[in-house]
């Protein structure tokens, strides 16, 4: 069996998620993503803030509607892209904000809703 890391990091080893004593977290914050209330920590992406809370799927690709989540983390690739607060963002450059509110999959959701193909 191998060891979890966590519990090795806790125990001061030097697992892959090693914390850093000297790295606080933020206030604990809540965001509405879907019509759901979604905790997170001030400070974190909401990127982040999504993947923690489960939410992997973020949107489906335009033409071919396969499902996208985050990829290069960094801005690049867009396939992070949610509605926030009314507007389009990259979830991943975005950081997690007391009551923001988030929409996953919207062209899929205005697709469905005017019945409407690609
Ligand atoms: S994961 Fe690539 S832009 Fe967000």
């Amino acid at each position: 069996m191998l060891p979890d890391p966590r519990q090795e990091a806790s125990a001061g080893g030097s697992g892959a998620f090693r914390r850093d004593p000297d790295v606080g977290r933020g206030r604990s914050i809540r965001l509405v993503v879907d019509d759901a209330v979604v905790e997170a920590f001030e400070g974190e992406s909401l990127g982040v803030a999504l993947a923690v809370s489960g939410r992997l799927l973020l949107r489906h690709s335009p033409n071919a509607q396969t499902p996208r989540g985050m990829f290069c983390l960094m801005g690049v690739c867009q396939e992070c892209v949610v509605e926030v607060d009314g507007a389009l963002a990259a979830s991943c450059m975005v950081e997690a904000r007391d009551g923001m509110v988030v929409s996953t999959d919207v062209l899929a959701r205005a697709r469905a809703s005017t019945g409407g193909g690609g």
